[in-house]
C-alpha cells in the first residue's frame, strides 16, 4: 500500500474521529507535522506508531459499540488463496450502508483495506498470523471473526 493510500485512511479516520492533525499528534507523542506527512503521503508512520495508531483511531473510537460475531447479513465468505484469505461480502455497498473497511490483526501489525459505497465488497489480506477478521458497517456496527 502506497504511503497516500495510508495517508488518505488516517485522515478519514481522524476526520470521522473529530479530531484535528493537533490533536491526534499530541495523543500519539508526535509533532502535527509529522501527522500532516502521514496524511499526505510524505512518509510511512514509524513501526512504533501503529499500535497507538490503530488504537487511538479505531479500536478507541468503537469502544461504546459492542463487537458482535456476524449474523447473516453480515457473513464474510472467506476463501484460502496460497498464502492470502480471500474475503467477499454479500452486503450492501450503498452510499447510505456499506462495510466501510476490514481490519485483519494479527500479533504483530493490523492490516487495515478501506472499502467504499459503490464498490466491490472484496479484498485480500496475508493469512499467516491473521488472528481476527474485523469490519465495520456504518448501519450495523463492528463484526469480528476469529480465524483458524
Ligand atoms: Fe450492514
Amino acid at each position: 500500500m502506497n504511503p497516500q493510500t495510508i495517508g488518505n485512511i488516517i485522515r478519514e479516520l481522524r476526520e470521522d474521529k473529530g479530531l484535528t492533525q493537533m490533536q491526534l499528534a499530541a495523543r500519539l507523542n508526535v509533532s502535527d507535522k509529522t501527522v500532516s506527512k502521514w496524511e499526505t503521503g510524505g512518509g510511512y508512520p514509524d513501526i512504533t506508531q501503529i499500535e497507538p495508531l490503530a488504537k487511538t483511531l479505531i479500536w478507541d473510537h468503537f469502544a461504546v459499540k459492542k463487537v458482535k460475531e456476524p449474523d447473516e447479513a453480515h457473513m464474510p465468505a472467506i476463501e484460502e488463496i496460497e498464502d492470502e484469505y480471500y474475503i467477499t461480502f454479500n452486503h450492501p455497498m450503498s452510499k447510505d450502508h456499506y462495510i466501510s473497511f476490514v481490519a485483519a490483526v494479527a500479533y504483530d501489525g493490523v492490516e487495515i483495506i478501506k472499502l467504499y459505497p459503490e464498490g466491490n465488497p472484496e479484498l485480500r489480506v496475508r493469512r499467516s498470523r491473521t488472528r481476527y477478521i474485523y469490519f465495520f458497517c456504518n448501519k450495523d456496527g463492528l463484526f469480528r471473526c476469529k480465524m483458524k
